[in-house]
């Protein structure tokens, strides 16, 4: 949601502000803007609706003109995509710079303030209320000095957000804050580069500093990193972390989108999930976030699941998970609708959050309430030290590696292969997961990496050639039954958010309470099928839709004769006990997404609308 990029230090500000925000162009790229400080302490801004590569076609005249400079690529909150409202907005003297990540929610009542007090505004955006309320406090007090005043003006503000501000008066600073938003300070020898997240920055060094909720930071190369807090003034020691992340993890890697890369990765990123906590030789499952904290499990009155999108999705699979092997009570909850609704939640219970990014605002928002009520909090996050990992009380990270597509693919299946293990490993502590059959599960669990690759390369261009026949589809049923009714859910957002094809996902025997309507021999329909998990019901289920000439793509297990029978295209995948199969059945699903979404033309690491960590509301 907004990707924000600065640097100050000995290279080419440009090229840096520019690379890094194609890095973050995932976070949203509706617009796009620079400014540099010129020779002469002059704010030299450049900003354009459209994409990074638009913002290089109007500004390359800026390329080699400074050393200090920051920059913003927007996915729009207070009003629509334009030139005007895009990042960076100036005050109104033309002195003060100023880009943002996130939402001032009361930036209507400051407008009127400094209305009447002759302000004026050129756009439609919170961020340029901001930034004139940082004026205001200069103008007000001529002894306030640049860092000061944006602290008063944050103080004055409520909502989400994370900024980076310049002051052509104050060459060679850099003022960042944050409240909800992520924003990382990376720090190289004699340069400083600020990033919504590492990647811009990972190629020059591996040390950052994360700063945390309601901080700030004054950063020169004179004076280094002034950390404060932003109500108190008080000094911070910044804490100096070492990045794991490297540059070949998130570069394409030879493919032609990250989504396809992720997807391809899945076998890796399912074992890396699973390592140093499944060790079937010794029969166990080390997961120390369970283990420290099984008290607070084994007594849970129930457990809460609270997620957005494709987490929820995971959810849901976690629930039929942990119900089934270790006979806890599972609510799944949208985090949207958990805050807002006064649930009823005691110390009882246990929390358990699911977020790739670990920066959803409403999952972030749920969590804070249920930790306020006393409920233990768990986290299952893929992005290290992101604001929600650090919110909870313990958790397990999926270590799927950084997912850059919008589109969720590995850190799904991740998430369903730590949901798994947790669902064992209370199982076989509370006695309702037996030996035997512990042992035989966690040896097939071991083998889902080499299942994934075979489905990989026994599907893909098969899958291929079934999206062909589906490039001008515009609608399209996704149906399950058990584990697989959330895998179809997941099948059918994966199709909507990047084909933009209409697409539902069903319980398989839902249908016929009114989906049923919809087929006629235009209607696609996905139906995962696998022989362990209701098989002769879903037989049914595909004999109801053939009767009215829907055309059917099955997803069954190899060898499988009925359903592939009365399919007009038939997907094969390995024969798993029926909890592992969504996580198998999820892959020739997502490149099917994939495929018909890149034959539409359509931009599938970047859909309209869309961005990979949702920081509002
Ligand atoms: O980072 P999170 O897992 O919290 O994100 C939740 C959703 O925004 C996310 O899963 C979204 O639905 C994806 N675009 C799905 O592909």
């Amino acid at each position: 949601m907004c990707g924000i990029v600065g640097y100050t230090g000995f290279q080419d500000a440009y090229d840096i502000v520019i690379n890094g925000l194609r890095r973050l162009e995932y976070r949203g790229y509706d617009s796009a803007g620079i400014v540099l400080e010129d020779g002469n302490n002059k704010l030299e801004v450049e900003k354009t609706k459209g994409k990074v590569d638009d913002l290089v076609r109007i500004s390359e005249n800026l390329k080699g003109t400074s050393k200090i400079g920051m920059g913003h690529t927007r996915w729009a909150t207070h009003g629509v995509p334009s030139d005007r409202n895009s990042h960076p907005h100036l005050s109104n003297n033309d002195k003060i710079a100023l880009v943002h990540n996130g939402i001032i929610e009361n930036y209507d009542t400051i407008k009127t303030m400094l209305t009447e007090k002759g302000f004026t505004f050129k756009s439609e955006t919170d961020t340029e209320v901001l930034v004139n309320l940082i004026q205001y406090f200069m103008d007000l007090n001529t002894e306030t000095d640049f860092p000061t005043a944006v602290r008063y003006a944050l103080n004055e503000v409520y909502g989400a957000y994370a900024i980076t501000v310049m002051h052509e008066d104050y060459p060679g600073v850099l003022v960042v804050g944050r409240l909800g938003s992520p924003l990382a300070i990376g720090i190289g020898e004699k340069e400083y580069f600020i990033a919504s997240d590492a990647s811009p920055f990972v190629e020059f060094t591996k040390e950052a500093i994360y700063l945390e909720e309601g901080h700030m930071a004054t950063i020169s190369l004179e004076n280094g990193v002034d950390i404060r807090t932003i109500s108190e003034n008080s000094k911070i020691e910044p804490e100096i972390q070492e990045l794991k992340l490297s540059l070949e993890q998130i570069e394409k890697g030879g493919y032609e989108h990250f989504m396809l890369k992720e997807i391809f990765e899945q076998p890796k990123s399912v074992h890396d999930t699973m390592r140093g906590r499944l060790l079937v030789d010794e029969g166990v499952i080390k997961m120390a976030g369970i283990w420290d904290h099984i008290e607070k499990f084994k007594n849970a009155n129930r457990i809460i699941i609270i997620a957005c999108g494709t987490s929820w999705h995971a959810g849901l699979i976690g629930e039929y998970l942990i119900e089934e092997y270790a006979r806890i009570p599972v609510e799944v909850e949208y985090a949207s609708e958990f805050r807002y609704r006064n649930p009823i939640i005691t110390d009882k219970d246990v929390v358990i959050a699911i977020s790739q990014s670990g920066e959803t605002a409403d999952t972030m928002a749920a969590l804070k309430l249920a930790k306020e009520k006393g409920a233990f909090i768990y986290g299952i996050c893929n992005v290290v030290d992101s604001s929600i990992a650090r919110i909870t009380d313990a958790g397990s990270y999926t270590h799927a590696g950084p997912e850059i597509g919008v589109a969720s693919t590995k850190a799904f299946t991740a998430q369903l292969t730590i949901l798994t293990l947790i669902a064992f490993k209370l199982g076989k502590h509370n006695g309702n997961l037996g030996n035997a059959d512990f042992m035989s599960l966690i040896a097939e669990l071991e083998a889902i990496p080499k299942r994934i690759e075979d489905v990989l390369s026994s599907t893909h261009e098969l899958v291929q050639n079934i999206a062909k026949d589906f490039v001008n589809a515009t609608n399209f049923l996704y149906l399950g039954r058990g584990y697989n009714y959330p895998a179809a859910l997941e099948g059918a957002l994966k199709l909507k958010e990047i084909s933009y094809i209409h697409a539902e996902g069903y319980p398989a025997a839902e249908m016929k309470h009114g989906p049923i309507a919809l087929i006629d021999e235009n209607m696609p329909i996905v139906i995962i099928a696998p022989k362990r998990g209701h098989y002769d019901k879903i037989v049914s289920n595909v004999q109801e839709i053939k009767a009215r000439k829907g055309k059917v793509i099955a997803v069954v297990n190899k060898g499988d004769t009925q359903v592939s029978a009365m399919a007009d295209y038939v997907i094969e995948i390995p024969e798993t006990s029926e909890c592992f199969s969504p996580i198998v059945a999820s892959v020739p699903l997502q490149l099917l997404a994939y495929y018909i979404a890149v034959y539409r033309g359509a931009n599938v690491d970047q859909p309209r609308n869309l961005a990979k960590s949702v920081t509002v509301e």
